[in-house]
């Protein structure tokens, strides 16, 4: 197969489909690997590197979407990449079509092959290619929500783990999952005297058995939650209800018992935030102040990191794309039922009933092979 990797376009995104040593992986097992000139610079990646790996640099991105059997990319296409897409082209990528109309019609026109890399699922619910995203934005929370601390940046001037003889700083995390438990074990390693917040009473209790009582555990209710919040330096959100809207867990009212100058982190912002005063920010300019109380609240965390991201990201995407080049995507999604959970659009057709649900379209299961 010709697998294609093209420069990302979205503004701010500076994550790349593919690292050297997934490269490598495709050509050893017989692939060509066309990477667009300049494709992996925001992550740190030379077009050498690519090369010594065995990929042929590209300038023109027009080239690779005519030669490619497969992109492999990291955000979904925008419309230049639309119409550059071929009939029964595989594209394998994050594509979050349920939440863009135009995109779907767009690429249902265009007769591609999308597999998503949110709904590609295991078994058990899990989803192995969103995880790493909630682990690098989990990890993430506490370092800018330390940074927002400092006086500089306007905080209270408070040192997340404190000093001897002086109290560390108070981090409340909402949701102990994926994201909450990584936020967890950096607050507790930087020395923070941390509180986890879950509606699960077994993810509690694994919390308390991994961190080795080094924090405190609390069953999410009203109460609970109130009176954590009014004590909190740092509050993180990182609930999530799958399929849903995150749950307002902190109301206004919450807000304006925090402490002046205190830092809130609210990770569940791609979900509509889990605090009523959260609104979406990017990168350019994360923060803003409701009640004297810094709020980041940027959807895309992981961007802030792109070089580890993309290693994060290729590391758990480079199995199932090597399944589908040396398979053919047919039998690939015929013997890996995670896969075939992540085919939501195949030739001109909705396979994903969420998606086709979303804009009252029809769809069609994948046909058994
Ligand atoms: N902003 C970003 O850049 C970014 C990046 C990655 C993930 N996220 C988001 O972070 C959120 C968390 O993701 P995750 O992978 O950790 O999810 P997860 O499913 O692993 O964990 C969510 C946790 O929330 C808990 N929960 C649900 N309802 C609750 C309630 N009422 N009270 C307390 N806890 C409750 C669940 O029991 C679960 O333990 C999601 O919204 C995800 O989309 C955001």
């Amino acid at each position: 197969m010709i697998i294609g990797v093209p420069k990302e376009i979205k503004p701010g995104e500076k994550r790349v489909g593919i690292v050297p040593s997934g490269v490598s992986a495709f050509v050893a097992h017989g692939h060509k690997v066309l990477v667009e000139k300049g494709a992996g610079l925001g992550s740190g990646i030379f077009d050498d590197d690519y090369r010594k790996a065995g990929a042929k640099i590209i300038s023109s991105v027009k080239q690779i979407w005519e030669q490619a059997d497969m992109i492999i990319k990291v955000k979904e296409p925008l419309d230049n990449e639309i119409k550059l897409c071929r009939p029964g082209q595989i594209l394998y990528t994050y594509l979050h079509l349920a939440s863009n109309e135009t995109l779907t019609r767009g690429l249902l026109k265009q007769q591609i092959i999308g597999v998503a890399y949110e709904t590609i699922q295991l078994d058990d619910g899990s989803l192995p290619l969103l995880t790493p995203m909630s682990e690098v934005a989990g990890r993430l929370s506490v370092q800018i929500g330390a940074r927002c601390l400092e006086a500089t940046y306007g905080g209270m001037g408070v040192l997340l783990g404190g000093v001897s003889g002086v109290k560390p700083a108070k981090v409340v995390i909402l949701g102990a999952g994926v994201a909450g438990s990584n936020a967890c074990t950096i607050a507790v390693g930087m020395g923070a005297h941390v509180t986890v917040i879950d509606i699960n009473p077994a993810r509690l209790r694994y919390m308390q058995d991994i961190m080795q009582g080094r924090l405190t555990t609390l069953m999410s209710n009203r109460a609970n939650i109130a009176e954590e919040v009014a004590q909190a330096d740092l509050l993180i959100g990182s609930v999530l209800v799958p399929g849903a809207k995150a749950p307002r867990l902190v109301t206004k009212d919450m807000i304006k018992n925090m402490k002046p100058n205190s830092a809130i982190v609210d990770i569940a912002i791609d979900q509509g935030g889990c605090i009523e005063t959260s609104k979406p920010t990017t990168h350019d300019n994360p923060t803003y102040r409701v009640n004297d109380v810094i709020h980041y609240c940027v959807t895309n965390m992981p961007g802030a990191v792109p070089r580890t991201s993309t290693y994060a990201l290729t590391n758990v995407t480079l199995g199932y794309g090597l399944m589908i080049a040396d398979l053919g995507i047919d039998k690939a999604i015929s013997c890996d039922k995670a896969l075939r959970k992540g085919v939501n659009l195949y030739k001109g057709k909705i396979t994903y009933k969420a998606v086709a649900e979303a804009f009252n379209m029809n769809w069609e299961e994948l046909p058994e092979k």
